[in-house]
């Protein structure tokens, strides 16, 4: 399945992908531009606000060195209107037969969220080979993906929920797991104070994570 090469690539170019929430569609393209300087490309702006596809469309076309993906995708008829926009990814927080469908047919590379043995296991009966676990440190955090990697080694994570630049080289450490997922990038005061060099800061320590 080519969507799982061209995901594992999009995990293996940054060690944390930021999720993004965009309150303010101003703010989308120098939030993208400060979190490129800092070296973090691969970037998830969600659907949980109103300004989500619209903050795709604006970042994947005037910040090239960014590469966009949509995350909260939770409604099937959400992955046309997202690969329409720019997003060449996509994220979800737990997996539905109607995403797996619209994933196939839109031909979005989806990055499923999984909780459990047999949520993993479904979502790599349907093809997936990477995964998110989601969310991460309520569903075991570390022992979890140490647990996993035994009887179920051949899928590869982005654990994400409670990350932090402290606690992601631990994570970052596990076999199984080719980058993390979290929101410590893009803090809500910063992004509303327009503190775009505390961004670029935060996204040149995050990727500086894997040496
Ligand atoms: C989310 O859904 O917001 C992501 O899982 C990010 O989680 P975090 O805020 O704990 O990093």
């Amino acid at each position: 399945m080519s969507e799982n090469m061209i995901l594992m690539d999009i995990m293996r170019a940054s060690p944390v992908i930021p999720v993004i929430a965009i309150d303010d569609i101003a703010h989308a393209v120098p939030l993208a531009r400060a979190l490129v300087a800092g070296g973090i490309r691969v970037l998830e702006i969600t659907l949980r606000t109103a300004h989500g596809l619209a903050a795709i469309r604006a970042v994947a076309s005037q910040v090239p060195d960014a590469i966009v993906g949509v995350g909260t995708l939770t409604r099937p008829d959400e992955f046309v209107a997202a690969r329409d926009a720019g997003a060449v990814f996509g994220v979800s927080p737990g997996l539905t037969q109607g995403l797996v469908d619209a994933a196939r047919k839109s031909g979005l590379p989806l990055l499923p969220g999984t909780m459990t043995p047999s949520e993993v296991m479904a979502a790599r009966d349907a093809g997936f080979r990477q995964l998110k676990l989601f969310p991460a440190v309520p569903a075991g955090g570390i022992g979890m993906l140490n647990a996993l990697a035994g009887p179920l080694g051949d899928v590869m994570f982005c654990p994400t929920g409670g990350i932090s630049q402290e606690t992601a080289p631990k994570f970052l450490a596990c076999a199984n797991v080719a980058c993390v997922g979290g929101s410590w990038l893009t803090p809500k005061d910063a992004l509303k104070a327009g503190d775009w060099g505390r961004i670029t800061s935060l996204a040149k320590a995050a990727s500086g994570l894997r040496g």
